[in-house]
């Protein structure tokens, strides 16, 4: 089942365009303005009236949550709110009426996101799943929902179960924007972005090797910083959760103008930063982040976009991908942090399918 791959991880890491595609397939209207999705079961109307967006899920699922709240709020300007589905189901938070329930779940059995679906349909709310495998409890017990189509994940890891919950956020805020106020114009331009994920997807791969080298030259760290602003910062959460689960390196993620207010105290030599730098309306202030890192001795790899110009001899090493669209960037950004993790762990000789402590679906609380 392996073919030429070492790991399901690594498989399953190159198996993202794919899975891009299948999120899409048959989804977007005729028009190419919009988005649809088949199994939502609820009327325009009902959808029309929402004004609140609640999504729940646990690890990796609550990042794609939170790529998802900044596309739903930019494109249809709707609240949204994301939480823990551990928490949400403990806290007893006041929901308006209007609010759209979410969970989003890879495999469907994760318990505390089963239980915070029950909570909110106890409540009276409809809940709607997104979530990758057909017929597992999450689908069977939810009022409606989207199958991500990603196809078996095996890796403990979640890669591209990840990348599609992305597409399937950005789908959906492009959905709510146009039964909003989103003209046809950035309707269709949108979709154009996301029809181009997949290959731009492909051409991130193509850092394999580069990014195979840095991760090898970085293994041997204990502790690194992730760090991204606005929808990029669910993704430095992701890149530190990832590189804490398969290679046990200390890791943590911070929006980049967090550093000032506490964890810069954590910067010297043997701390490298990771940024996360597109070519965007912050990227100089990110770049001034990155100063502060730098003249206190922490190694900085930047993830930039190729049409960004970053100062030289700013960063210790560079990996570029291609520029892209803001409903799209998330996607491209995660695909060098998933490999950076993955040499990582290969290079320090961790199990990388099957980390230890960790289930692919925890069903017990
Ligand atoms: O199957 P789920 O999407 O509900 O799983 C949620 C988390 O347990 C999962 O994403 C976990 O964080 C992964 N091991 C991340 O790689």
């Amino acid at each position: 089942e392996l073919g030429d791959y070492a790991h399901f991880m690594e498989k399953e890491i190159f198996e993202q365009p794919q899975a891009l595609e299948n999120a899409m397939r048959g989804r977007f209207a005729e028009d190419g303005s919009t988005a649809n999705f088949g199994g939502l079961n609820l009327s325009a109307n009902e959808l029309r009236a929402t004004s609140r967006l609640m999504f729940c899920a646990c690890g990796t699922a609550m990042f794609a949550g939170l790529v998802t709240e900044h596309l739903v709020e930019r494109f249809a300007r709707i609240p949204v709110e994301c939480d823990h589905a551990s928490e949400f189901r403990y806290r007893n938070t006041p929901l308006f009426s209007n609010t759209l329930f979410f969970v989003i779940s890879q495999s469907g059995e994760t318990i505390d996101t089963l239980a915070a679906m029950r909570e909110a349909q106890r409540k009276g709310f409809k809940v709607l799943a997104i979530n990758n495998v057909v017929g597992s409890t999450i689908a069977r017990e939810a009022d409606g929902g989207i199958y991500q189509h990603a196809g078996p994940e095996i890796g403990v890891a979640s890669t591209k179960a990840f990348t599609s919950q992305l597409m399937i956020g950005a789908m959906l805020a492009l959905y709510l924007g146009r039964i909003r106020d989103m003209s046809f114009r950035d309707g269709v331009e949108i979709v154009k972005a996301l029809k181009a994920a997949p290959d731009l997807v492909r051409e991130a791969l193509q850092q394999a090797d580069h990014i195979k080298q840095i991760a090898q030259r970085y293994a041997q760290v204990s502790d690194m910083l992730f760090l991204g602003r606005l929808e990029l910062f669910p993704i430095a959460a992701e890149g530190a959760l990832k590189l804490k689960e398969i290679s046990y390196i200390h890791a943590e993620a911070y929006p980049a103008a967090e550093m000032k207010h506490g964890p810069i105290a954590l910067i010297n030599a043997d701390c490298p930063s990771v940024f996360l730098v597109p070519n965007n309306e912050l990227f100089n202030k990110v770049v001034s982040s990155m100063q502060e890192i730098k003249a206190r001795g922490g190694p900085i790899i930047a993830i930039t976009t190729d049409d960004a110009d970053l100062p030289e001899g700013l960063a210790d090493d560079v990996i570029t991908i291609p520029a892209c669209h803001e409903a799209v960037l998330p996607i491209v950004a995660t695909i060098p942090l998933q490999l950076f993790s993955y040499y990582v762990a290969v290079e320090r000789g961790c199990d990388v399918d099957k980390p230890r402590n960790l289930a692919k679906s925890v069903t017990v609380e």
